[in-house]
């Protein structure tokens, strides 16, 4: 990936030497990048919180990046855990081409569909000190925790600007995603890929006389179980975007096994290994979520460890996203060289 950006100081594009210093390893760059790499990347305004924050996310960043003015001619700005990029794009629309963006973040998948990204961890960032002006974050900050705020404050020039959306603790979205990690979880307990899987297994096997009709019956009972606990489940849920996705998978589970002599074996072994693969990822997703977002006495914190190095103004502020009554996320201002103002 080369942009044609200025690169400040010392950046190291090796995915593999950042890599190995990442606190949740390889497994957390895997399962992002299935992210990107699936739905998410095709749509990535579409991605955050599926979408229907998007017009109030939208609004929040034109109001930051309003004052264009405020922008150092050729200033830099970094985009921790920028994903696809779409806040450095809103930065581009508002501010022009009159300013560096780098984005850095842990999938590589990610970081390929941001214009500016680079495959790195944000706790550990590969820059030297005070080189960016501005820096920015959209529910990504939080995922490395303090150490990427200490990172922040260490790359973020003295008069510097720094402008986060965060998530809550217990708000809205983290509510949505606790629901949504309810119901992957209980489809995950009950087995049913792995059941589905066998059950097709066996089914071919019958198809060539290889097995028993009585082996197919005991695994197709075993599915049919799983897929009465998957039920039960999304019965349960409230809606989300997990339940529509079970909602669909188990058609789609019923559909392949009464219609395997239409596919070749390998291709459902590969269909199934993609499911696994989504699921997994979505449940790692969730989970991630959930422990990264943040109380305001945590958000305080974070942006103590900003402001510390002098006279700073820091707002935190609480966002409400669409009809939600609750707050979604805490927006997290520092500005550096003026007088303090905190509002929670
Ligand atoms: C919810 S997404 C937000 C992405 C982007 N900021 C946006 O708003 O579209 C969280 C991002 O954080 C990234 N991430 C998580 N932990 C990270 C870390 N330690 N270092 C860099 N990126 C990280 C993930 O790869 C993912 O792209």
């Amino acid at each position: 990936m080369d942009s044609g950006m200025r690169v400040p100081h010392t950046v190291d594009r090796r995915e593999t030497a950042i890599s190995g210093a990442l606190p949740a390893g390889p497994h957390a760059q895997q399962s992002w990048s299935r992210y990107w790499d699936g739905n998410a990347g095709k749509a990535p305004e579409q991605a955050i919180s599926e979408g229907r924050f998007g017009p109030v996310l939208r609004r929040h960043w034109e109001a930051v990046f309003k004052n264009s003015a405020a922008f150092p001619e050729n200033g830099r700005m970094l985009d921790l855990a920028c994903g696809a990029g779409v806040v450095g794009r809103l930065a581009r629309d508002r501010v022009g081409g009159g300013i560096d963006i780098v984005g850095v973040d842990l999938s590589s998948a990610a970081a390929r569909q941001a214009e500016t990204g680079l495959v790195g961890n944000i706790a550990l960032l590969p820059f030297g000190p005070g080189c960016f002006d501005r820096i920015v974050s959209q529910f990504g900050i939080e995922y490395a925790g303090l150490p990427a705020f200490r990172e922040a404050a260490r790359v973020l020039t003295p008069a510097g600007q720094f402008s986060a959306v965060v998530h809550v603790k217990h708000g809205a979205i983290w509510r949505e995603n606790a629901t949504c990690l309810d119901i992957v979880q209980r489809t995950m307990d009950a087995g049913i890929l792995h059941k589905c899987r066998l059950r097709l297994q066996t089914g071919y096997k019958l198809d060539r006389g290889a097995a028993a009709p009585a082996a197919f019956d005991r695994r197709t009972a075993a599915f049919e179980a799983a897929a009465r606990a998957v039920l039960v489940a999304l019965r349960d849920a409230a809606d989300c975007a997990a339940k529509a996705y079970i909602g669909q998978l188990l058609p789609d589970l019923f559909d392949i096994v009464s219609r395997r002599q239409n596919y070749a074996p390998e291709q459902l072994e590969d269909w199934m290994t993609g499911q696994e693969h989504t699921l997994e990822a979505y449940a790692f997703r969730m989970n991630a979520m959930l422990d990264a977002s943040m109380s305001v006495e945590e958000v305080r914190e974070a942006a103590g460890i900003l402001s510390a190095a002098g006279d700073s103004k820091v707002a935190i502020d609480a966002l409400s996203l669409g009809n939600h009554p609750d707050p979604a996320a805490w927006t997290v201002r520092v500005c550096r060289g003026r007088k303090l103002r905190a509002r929670h």
